[in-house]
């Protein structure tokens, strides 16, 4: 059984009580019990994780790269909260490893402040999801499943 890794940046462990007319009311543990639930359905283990760290972010892309690179690991699900609008280490983590990586936001960035529009994760991820709340979890991880062979 491969491992579906769900990587979350800074302030996401804020989920629930942050912004809540943005980001909804659940809370990052109620996420991580969504996708215990959609990895179940398409037979992958899960690891999840947050950290506010750029680089303890960059630390874990390399591990994952290397778990992919081994046939254990189906690819990533990463919400980098704000460091996808600032961070070039990221995008060159992405690029390095060649993880099969979907952005996922929970808001629909391109309808909020111009600084959210411009993401550097985007032209190293296979794809982009954005808008659909917390569901947005479970429809990356069903995404993946759908990309294995
Ligand atoms: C976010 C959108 C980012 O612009 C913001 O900085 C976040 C969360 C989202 O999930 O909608 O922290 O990635």
């Amino acid at each position: 059984m491969k491992t579906v890794l769900v990587l979350n940046g800074p302030n996401l462990n804020l989920l629930g009580t942050r912004e809540p007319a943005v980001y909804g009311s659940a809370t990052l543990a109620d996420v991580e019990a969504m996708c215990v639930e959609a990895c179940a359905r398409h037979d992958f283990a899960l690891d999840f994780r947050q950290s506010n760290h750029e680089g303890q972010l960059v630390d874990w892309l390399h591990e994952a790269g290397r778990a992919q690179a081994a046939g254990t690991l189906a690819g990533a699900v990463f919400n980098a909260g704000a460091y996808t609008h600032t961070s070039v280490a990221l995008h060159d983590a992405i690029k390095g490893t060649g993880l099969t990586l979907i952005e996922l936001h929970i808001s629909n960035v391109h309808a909020r402040e111009a600084f959210r529009h411009h993401s550097y994760l985007s032209p190293a991820a296979k794809a982009v999801m954005a808008g659909f709340g917390v569901a947005g979890y479970p429809l990356a991880i069903a995404g993946l499943a759908q990309m294995q062979g």
